[in-house]
């Protein structure tokens, strides 16, 4: 078949002619009417929060070519998050993508997003299932936050030998118990509740005897943590074997409290941090930022827990083109559960 129509013309034949050119002028008028882009909306709950940062930025990466995008950060406040979504909304974007501020504030967007038939994928910050229940255009991308903390605890376990009845010298004072101070992110978040809960039952299910010497609420804070680190680190130093952190932003605060506090000397001035160090203890967080990633190379931070930015975006995109009708449900690289849920995984990770 010739793919080019213009070769066809007969030009000896001017009513041929003429009727070409008119049909010409209205492919041509057809053409040059602007498509519609599809629109999405990106409302993430706070721009000072590195994970979600580099979240919101993946999105926005993969969306590319894809469908248009408009990113905003509420500053913490579901206040300012409904404004922007009713300027978005406004705009007659075609779908909602939101990292709500608070997670019960979900409600109040699914009903009146089901009155206006305009889809939403909730993210990060898990609704109620009671509220996703209420329309079935709702979708919620995430992880599962209990295979965060049993990662975390299985990282520590490894690191302490695997043995609960004989942890090595990690055990710093020989006694058979790990003692250990935790950093809790924001009440009431998913995470937060179910990593703090997880991460101590796993040890306690294998057998590992750890004593809680002190915990904090830093929400999922660098600066707070680093801040709240110091009465507990003045109060337990000689004793603490062990940091565990809900995320790495309050792990990295803690490591740098601990830093003026005189841990992590590089005593041989290798240039890296030595476990092997008396002045080591081990940190551990969730998340996998790029600052945690330098950390552990480093020798500071031990291990995190990849809470992974870069699969949930591209399932937050694909979804998005399901919804759209550009893709089927088949072709979700992470399938969905209960036709609402898409799970993905943590993975350890520690420097090698
Ligand atoms: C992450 C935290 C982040 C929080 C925001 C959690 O999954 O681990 O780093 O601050 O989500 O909602």
């Amino acid at each position: 078949m010739n793919k080019n129509p213009v070769r066809q013309f007969n030009f000896r034949r001017p009513g041929i002619v003429a009727s070409a050119v008119v049909m010409i002028a209205v492919v041509f008028a057809f053409s040059s009417c602007p498509a519609h882009t599809p629109a999405a909306g990106i409302f993430v709950y706070n721009e000072s929060d590195p994970f979600m940062h580099e979240f919101a930025e993946q999105i926005v990466r993969q969306a590319k070519g894809r469908f248009a995008t408009t990113l905003y950060y509420a500053n913490n406040s579901q206040l300012i998050q409904n404004e922007q979504i009713e300027a978005e909304r406004a705009k007659k974007s075609d779908i909602l993508l939101v990292n709500p501020v608070d997670r019960l504030g979900a409600f109040a967007i699914i009903r009146k997003m089901k009155a206006e038939n305009v889809p939403v994928i909730f993210f990060n910050r898990e609704p109620l299932a009671a509220d996703l229940a209420l329309w079935d255009r709702t979708f919620y991308v995430g992880a599962r936050p209990e295979q965060s903390g049993q990662l975390q605890a299985h990282m520590v376990i490894d690191l302490f030998g695997g043995n609960p009845d004989a942890p090595n010298e990690y055990d710093r004072n020989g006694d058979g118990v790990i003692q250990a101070i935790l950093f809790k992110g924001e009440q009431g978040h998913q995470d937060a509740e179910t990593r703090t809960t997880e991460v101590l039952r796993s040890f306690e299910k294998t057998g590992w005897k750890v004593e809680l010497l002190g915990m904090e609420i830093a929400n999922w804070n660098r600066d707070e943590a680093y801040s709240k680190a110091g009465s507990l680190l003045a109060a337990w130093k000689p004793a603490l074997e062990l940091v565990l952190s809900n995320n790495d932003d309050m792990a990295l605060g803690v490591i740098s409290r601990m830093r003026q506090e005189g841990w992590f000397k590089d005593s041989n001035g290798n240039g890296r941090i030595d476990q092997k160090d008396a002045s080591w203890i081990p940190v551990v967080g969730i998340d996998g930022i790029a600052d945690a990633r330098e950390s552990i190379a480093e020798g500071y931070l031990y291990g995190t827990v990849t809470n992974n930015s870069l699969q949930m975006a591209a399932s937050i995109v694909e979804l998005t083109e399901m919804l759209l009708g550009e893709r089927s449900g088949q072709e979700l690289s992470v399938p969905l559960t209960d036709g609402k849920y898409i799970w993905v995984d943590y993975q350890p990770y520690i420097s090698r």
